[in-house]
Parts: structure tokens; C-alpha cells; sequence
């Protein structure tokens, strides 16, 4: 069974500038919403029971959305509002689910997921990327009903626009296992147009297996000065390790860009 998840959130989020010069991007309201309530959502609804958000001291501010509980009880008792209430009530239930862990350099996905080594109890755990939301269907929750079939690492896939591919994770595929997955031969991180093996992209929601944390020591820090997470991935493929690109029914939205972060609002308006 899956009942943890990680969340990297200790990114600098520059593609959202200038909005995030101050401000937690996964906190930014999407529809009325901070975005990692979305996400929270999606985890709750597919049975995880523990969420370890992988935060930095510059991100503080999203430990505080969830422990700010003097200032609720203080406005509840003057106030008495039922909105506020209801709002309280739904942080309190988040909180109970969430942990705190650091990762105060900007090294990349590897370096944040490495931090949660520790904590991790079973063989494979769940990733969710902040930037990514999935809307309309649960894409967790599927993916964990595809790891309980066939006990294998699972990552959400999307076709995309070929000349867009250098935004990516982009798989190599191999064969076919029925209608919604396919087994992965490789994974290549942003590649160029010409040097992308399909466009069939990653999407930020992963079954990992607690063996990347030992790919993830053996992985240098490439030239941009961080490393990915894509990198151990394709470590472990290439040690003959199954890794299932699933392809999600849900829609997806990328809220981490500002043209992807204003079109989220908008589709979540007309749900
Ligand atoms: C990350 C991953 C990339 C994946 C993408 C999905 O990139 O590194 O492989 O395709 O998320 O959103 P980032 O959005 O952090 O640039």
C-alpha cells in the first residue's frame, strides 16, 4: 500500500515571477484556493496518511498557513463566522497529516527527495510536483491502482506538443501493458527537440520505490548546479527496474508558469 507522500515546495518558482518574489507559489490562489490544497486533496482522496512537505527556511510562510492557529481561535472567538470555522476545521485536518523537512539549498527534485530519506516506512511512496495539478479525476489515485496490480514504480505521462518537449521529462517508451500503461526504457530530462525519444512528457506525480534513495547518493550535481530526480530514475532503468508511464484520464494544469498559472483559474472556474 502507498500511504506516504512527498512533496518538493523549497523551490525559488521563477517562472512566476514577479509573484514569487515574496510569496510562496504554492500558495498562490488558483480559483479562490491555494494551489497545495489542491494537491492535499488529491492525496487525502487516494488513502495517503502522510504528507512530507520538503520546504526551506525562505518558504516558511507555508508552515505558517497550516500552524497559525492562535489567530484563528482568536478571530473564531470574537467572530464566530462559519466560513472561518469550516476554514479552520480544514487546516486542522491537513496539519494532522503533514511533516515538515528542510532542503535550504536549491539543489533540484534528487537533493529534495533525498532529504525525506529518513522518514520513508515502505517499499515505494508517492511524489507530487506542486506545479502540476491534475484535475477532473484523481491521477494518485489511479496510479496507486496500477501499483497494487503490479507492485511496479509508476510515473504520470502526457503527450505533448513535440516542439515544446525541452520543458520535460520526456519518456523513451517500450511496450505497451494495456490500454492506459506502458513499460519506460528511459527517461531523459529536458531534452532538445532533436533529441527528445518521444513526447510523451512526465508529469509531476510518481510511485517511487525507496531504492532511489541509494541511486540518489551515487548521483553527482550536474552543470546548472542541481539534480534531478529524472536522473536516478533512468539509473534505476537502466538496472533493469520497472518503471510504468501511466496515461492519467484526469486534465492537467501547468500552474507553474504564469500563462499556465492564469489558464488554471480559469478551467477550475468552470468546473
Ligand atoms: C519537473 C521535472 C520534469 C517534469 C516536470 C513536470 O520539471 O523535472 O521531468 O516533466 O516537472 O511538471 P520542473 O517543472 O521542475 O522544471
Amino acid at each position: 500500500m502507498i500511504k506516504q507522500a512527498i512533496i518538493p515546495l523549497a523551490g525559488l518558482g521563477t517562472r512566476l515571477l514577479p509573484l514569487t518574489s515574496v510569496f510562496a507559489k504554492e500558495l498562490l490562489p488558483i480559483n479562490g484556493k491555494p494551489g497545495i490544497e489542491y494537491i492535499l486533496d488529491e492525496c487525502i482522496e487516494a488513502g495517503i496518511k502522510e504528507v512530507i512537505f520538503i520546504i526551506s527556511k525562505k518558504k516558511l510562510m507555508i508552515k505558517k498557513y497550516f500552524y497559525n492557529d492562535s489567530f484563528y481561535k482568536k478571530i473564531i472567538k470574537t467572530k464566530k463566522d462559519p466560513r472561518i470555522i469550516k476554514e479552520y476545521k480544514k487546516l486542522l485536518k491537513y496539519k494532522k497529516i503533514i511533516k515538515f523537512v528542510y532542503q535550504n539549498k536549491p539543489l533540484g527534485t534528487g537533493d529534495a527527495v533525498l532529504k525525506t530519506k529518513k522518514f520513508i516506512k515502505d517499499n515505494y511512496f508517492l511524489m507530487l510536483l506542486p506545479d502540476d495539478l491534475i484535475i477532473k479525476k484523481n491521477c494518485s489515485k489511479s496510479m496507486i491502482k496500477v501499483h497494487n496490480r503490479y507492485k511496479v514504480s509508476v510515473m504520470a505521462s502526457m503527450n505533448v506538443n513535440k516542439k515544446n518537449v525541452s520543458r520535460w521529462g520526456i519518456f523513451k517508451l517500450g511496450k505497451k501493458l494495456n490500454k492506459k500503461n506502458y513499460f519506460i526504457k528511459g527517461v531523459v530530462e529536458k531534452p532538445s527537440i532533436s533529441n527528445a525519444p518521444s513526447n510523451k512528457a512526465v508529469i509531476g506525480r510518481y510511485i517511487l520505490p525507496k531504492k532511489i534513495f541509494s541511486e540518489l547518493l551515487k548521483t553527482k550535481i550536474g552543470e546548472s548546479g542541481e539534480f534531478h530526480i529524472t536522473d536516478a530514475i533512468q539509473s534505476l532503468i537502466h538496472k533493469k527496474k520497472t518503471f510504468l508511464a501511466h496515461n492519467f484520464d484526469g486534465k492537467y494544469l501547468d500552474c507553474g508558469t504564469m500563462s499556465g498559472y492564469i489558464k488554471s483559474s480559469l478551467e477550475l472556474n468552470k468546473l
